[in-house]
């Protein structure tokens, strides 16, 4: 089935849960179309994940660009979002078209999502009358890492909690399709998503939130630098690959690799000749 902004909006309507994962590249997000997913962000989270930064902040509107277009090359199901990266929307509105442009039109993103609540909204309201649909995102918004101190719960203090309330409010009144809820106590995520009438996709959020979210990397156990209490490792395929790569070296080491089974002959009356 292909998803489309309906299709979150449909969801919102009859209650059926939303499934979206990220991914970086084209093999992952190829894979993961095929499962159902109903939505691939190519999140900025592709600087911790791929390119080995500490945080999202380094990541650029060409890595941008450049992940989304692979990953676009063969998604034919899910909705692709992809992220806009810190320093590409809060420097202006002209700013942020004109980059949210770029997503459409270079990464062949159906959509963007960009950070933060009542301080975003002219940003939102302006690439939605673009025509280009966004995804808002708040709670504990990566980019603001430095002044949260770390990637950190938020909302547990009720002005806080107040506050998260608001802007989840705000960006669904500036136009946003869906609104991810990032590691934000479950209760408030819960409440937040009766009180909207767009989808609240959660990360760290609880069961309530409208749909779910995962970075592939944490659910596959392969990202080890970060584990986060809500990252359900759902296979180790961090510890199938490194156990792959120890048995090829073995392999190759004792001269068992490549076998027979893997390599190409020559007929004995051309060998002879030689
Ligand atoms: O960059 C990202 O992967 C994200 C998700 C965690 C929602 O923003």
């Amino acid at each position: 089935m292909k998803n489309t902004i309906l299709t979150f909006a449909e969801a919102k309507r009859n209650g059926t849960k939303l499934a979206m994962l990220t991914a970086y590249d084209y093999t992952m997000a190829k894979l993961m179309d095929a499962s159902g997913v109903n939505g691939i962000l190519v999140g900025d989270s592709v600087g911790m994940v791929s390119l080995g930064y500490r945080d999202t902040l380094p990541v650029t509107m060409d890595d941008m660009v450049h992940h989304t277009k692979a990953v676009a090359k063969d998604v034919g199901n899910a909705l692709l979002v992809a992220d806009m990266p810190f320093m590409s929307y809060q420097t202006s509105v002209r700013d942020a078209i004109y980059n949210a442009g770029r997503l459409i039109k270079e990464g062949n993103a159906h959509a963007v999502k960009l950070e933060g609540g009542r301080e975003t909204c002219p940003q939102i309201r302006a690439i939605v009358d673009a025509y280009v649909p966004v995804m808002g995102h708040v709670g504990m918004t990566p980019q603001a890492v430095n002044m949260f101190g770390g990637f950190k719960i938020q909302g547990r203090e009720e002005a806080s909690a107040r506050k998260i309330m608001e802007d989840a409010k705000a960006v669904e009144d500036a136009g946003a399709f869906a609104v991810v809820l990032e590691c934000i106590p479950a209760q408030l995520a819960e409440i937040i998503t009766r009180s909207l009438s767009i989808p609240t996709i959660g990360i760290g959020a609880g069961k309530s939130c409208d749909g779910q979210i995962l970075v592939y990397a944490d659910m596959l156990g392969m990202f080890e630098e970060l584990t986060p209490k809500f990252a359900k490792v759902y296979a180790d395929i961090g510890g199938q690959i490194r156990k792959a790569f120890a048995e090829y070296v073995n392999e190759v080491r004792r001269g068992e690799f490549p076998s027979p089974d893997h390599a190409f002959t020559l007929p004995d009356d051309i060998v002879k000749k030689f």
